[in-house]
């Protein structure tokens, strides 16, 4: 199907009851327990930053608390999402991959999109939180998605799908973050720190290599695993270099970055980098 992926996917959200707010309205809608609910740096005396990433209970019980209100959070930056999610179909469309997963698929908005129009690939998406995928699950139901299969699994414990087969791996705002560790990219690396030590010693970085090992594993040679996120130049260099480490070799004709303009002159970005699996 060729189209203006953009009106495909404001009519889609449209159709799930969804549309633009803004945050007085989001704050309105959302109890402040959970608006307020970030995760919880640990620490750790042997991290470089002083402490590592949340342990999956922690964000699990995290994105439980969170799944019935996710989706407001994101109708605070709808045209982030329009962009993101027509950028994707035109990918698909372009690559023609025949099987597509979604590590970390939320409430399954995203692919529930993709699949709808693409009815001949197929999707399968997994997210670690239960109450996500419960939502997720509901929606596919829905929509009446033959080519749409949900996995409750973690990144590092990602069981019951095929290996080795997948054309595309998409991971958005779902890999290396976690909404707590990105602030420490911000400040870092040391100029003085051994770039090695970093990769070999930190807890953060040990998960993430190991998170992105697992995707290699998922894809198959030649697939694609499209990092999407928000912009933030530090996390990218350091997936970047961890990618490399397990197999992957960066795309830059696949480095594209999402914007729109927002509230008070602000322009609100995602950066979406492609990894191709070697
Ligand atoms: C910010 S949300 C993004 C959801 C969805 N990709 C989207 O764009 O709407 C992050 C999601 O990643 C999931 N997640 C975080 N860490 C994970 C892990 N280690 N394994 C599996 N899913 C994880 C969370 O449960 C959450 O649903």
């Amino acid at each position: 199907m060729k189209g203006n992926w953009a009106h495909a996917a404001a009519r889609y959200l449209k159709s799930e009851g969804l549309r633009q707010i803004n945050q007085e309205a989001y704050e309105s809608l959302v109890p402040e327990a959970v608006r307020n609910n970030s995760l919880p740096m640990v620490p750790d005396s042997r991290a470089y930053f002083g402490f590592r990433p949340p342990a999956p209970q922690t964000i699990r019980a995290h994105y439980n608390a969170l799944a019935p209100y996710y989706e407001f959070q994101l109708m605070t930056v709808f045209g982030i999402e329009v962009k993101t999610f027509a950028f994707l179909a035109e990918f698909i469309d372009t690559m023609k991959p025949k099987s597509v997963i979604d590590a970390g698929c939320g409430t399954g908005l995203t692919t529930a999109f993709l699949a709808k129009q693409f009815p001949d690939v197929n999707f399968f998406a997994y997210d670690i939180a239960g109450k996500m995928i419960r939502r997720a699950k509901a929606r596919c139901r829905k929509l009446g998605l033959a080519n749409m299969q949900l996995f409750l699994a973690e990144h590092l414990k990602i069981s019951g799908m095929p290996r080795d087969g997948f054309g595309l791996l998409i991971a958005k705002c779902a890999f290396g973050g976690e909404n707590a560790v990105i602030p420490e990219f911000l400040n870092c690396p040391s100029p003085s720190m051994a770039q090695e030590e970093f990769y070999n010693g930190d807890p953060t970085m040990q998960r993430w290599e190991a998170t992105l090992a697992g995707f290699a594993r998922l894809l198959k040679p030649g697939g694609i695993f499209l990092d999407i996120g928000l912009a933030c130049p530090d996390r990218d260099a350091a997936v970047w270099t961890l990618a490399d480490r397990v197999g992957f070799e960066k795309d830059d004709s696949l480095e594209t970055v999402i914007d729109t303009p927002a509230d008070g002159g602000r322009t609100l970005a995602v950066t979406a980098v492609g990894y191709r699996k070697i």
